[in-house]
């Protein structure tokens, strides 16, 4: 079992060797057939007139077979991406299956509960037995190291805010229920009103997840933060042509009685440090931001606006923001820094390089950018370019000292924040 006292090293020591990474393609389909027929045809018709933006998370994702049954899900539901902003976030504790999972080969045994279509259609054969996956898809994955027992989240920094749907099944028990609730608070953070949560069907327990409303679906509970409110099909605007053909409308419906909104869980929130949602009401545009004190201050107040606005998964807005305070203040590196997130966020790969290349000029210690930067460079594939900068952050890490909480990082320490940059390196194949 893992408890949030071990220390950061101990948890991934365990979870590498006592964790069991067992995972297979579309495992448990009722919750994929959710996904296909539900899930995503309501978000993509709600957001199809707005920011055409999903954003999806698989915690605990092990060798890939469920990210990528994910993307495979959302490339049936929706094949012209066109004009859309997908990420589908794939993350997990250990670094060695990461690898693996990156690189999208598996064998005949990862498909032992998929439909026949999925590895026909998805994979091709490998002169050694196994299959590899269409790079198409492959690519609409990115993998990344995170620890769901001690890093923060949501956060713009690991990518993990404003999410539609978190997948975190089969994972949690590995946890002790305290610490399984909070992981689950930080998902409710992370997740945008409205959002869905799948967990493992053996996870299902209506108190563990009472700040959620279960939805019953063929076969399956699946949650959805409150007040979303539950799916009503007669609310529901006719399909749009682009989706596949309708399928049978089963029954799905909120689980009666539904519980009522629970106060707060317990304890402090996982993502303790200043979460990004949490923040102050949002001052008003960045007009009213100038007439606070003048300098550092009018920066502060419109950095934390713009973290909050993105938090909320408002990146248009923040980013919007994020200009109009980069203008006022074109020296301020913290401004260019969350201008790179932001258009990270956006897929706008090319503009937040230059972005964080700002933010180096006017400040060479900004550790948190250079890390930035180097995964930029190894999700562009320039691993030289990645690892330059991963040995930037490694010589300013060497100069603090480890408890020392590190500036833009949301509360990391300095010895927290080395394990992450070292997990990374040997996830990306730097090591
Ligand atoms: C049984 S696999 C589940 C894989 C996939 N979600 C599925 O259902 O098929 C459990 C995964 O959880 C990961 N894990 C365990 N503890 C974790 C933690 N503290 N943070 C992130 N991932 C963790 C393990 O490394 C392992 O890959």
């Amino acid at each position: 079992m893992i408890a949030s006292p071990l220390s950061a090293g101990q948890i991934e020591i365990l979870a590498s060797h006592l964790t069991i990474s067992e995972t297979y393609f579309w495992r448990e389909p009722q919750v994929f057939q959710a996904l296909e027929e539900k899930v995503l045809p309501e978000l993509i018709r709600t957001r199809r007139n707005g920011e055409r933006r999903l954003r999806i998370w698989s915690a605990g994702c092990a060798t890939g077979e469920e990210p990528y049954s994910i993307a495979i899900a959302l490339r049936r539901v929706l094949p012209a991406r066109e004009g859309w902003q997908v990420s589908i976030l794939a993350t997990d504790v250990n670094p060695r299956i990461l690898g693996r999972a990156q690189a999208g080969v598996h064998s005949p045994w990862s498909f032992r509960n998929a439909p026949a279509w999925l590895k026909r259609d998805y994979f091709f054969p490998t002169a050694g037995g196994k299959f590899e996956l269409r790079p198409e898809i492959r690519d609409m994955v990115s993998f990344a190291y995170l620890n769901l027992a001690e890093d923060v989240y949501p956060s713009v920094l690991n990518s993990t805010s404003a999410m539609d749907i978190i997948f975190c099944r089969n994972v949690l028990m590995y946890f002790l229920p305290k610490s399984a609730r909070q992981v689950i608070q930080g998902f409710y953070h992370c997740l945008v009103e409205g959002g869905w949560l799948m967990v493992g069907a053996c996870e299902l327990s209506h108190q563990t997840f009472d700040r959620f409303r279960p939805i019953q679906v063929p076969g399956a509970i699946i949650y959805r933060k409150q007040g979303g409110g539950a799916w009503r099909p007669a609310a529901l605007p006719p399909a749009e042509p682009a989706l596949p053909e309708a399928l049978p409308a089963p029954a799905w419906e909120s689980v009666a009685p539904t519980p009522p909104p629970a106060p707060a869980l317990a304890g402090p929130p996982v993502s303790a440090p200043a979460a990004w949602d949490q923040a102050p009401p949002l001052p008003g545009p960045l007009v009213e931001a100038e007439s606070e004190p003048a300098g550092q201050d009018a920066s502060d107040a419109s950095a934390l606006a713009i973290r909050a606005l993105a938090n909320q998964g408002r990146l248009s807005e923040a980013l919007a923001l994020c200009e109009q305070a980069v203008a006022a203040d074109k020296l301020d590196s913290t401004l260019h820094y969350l201008r790179a997130a932001i258009l990270q966020e956006l897929n706008l790969a090319g503009e937040a390089i230059a972005s964080l290349r700002r933010a180096l000029y006017l400040e060479p210690n900004l550790l948190i950018a250079h890390f930035a930067l180097g995964n930029l460079m190894l999700r562009q594939g320039d691993a030289q370019a990645a690892r330059r900068c991963f040995n930037n952050v490694l010589g300013l890490l060497s100069a603090c000292p480890q408890e020392e909480v590190l500036p833009e990082a949301e509360g990391l320490t300095v010895g927290r924040f080395r394990e992450i940059l070292q997990a990374t390196i040997q996830a990306g194949g730097l090591a």
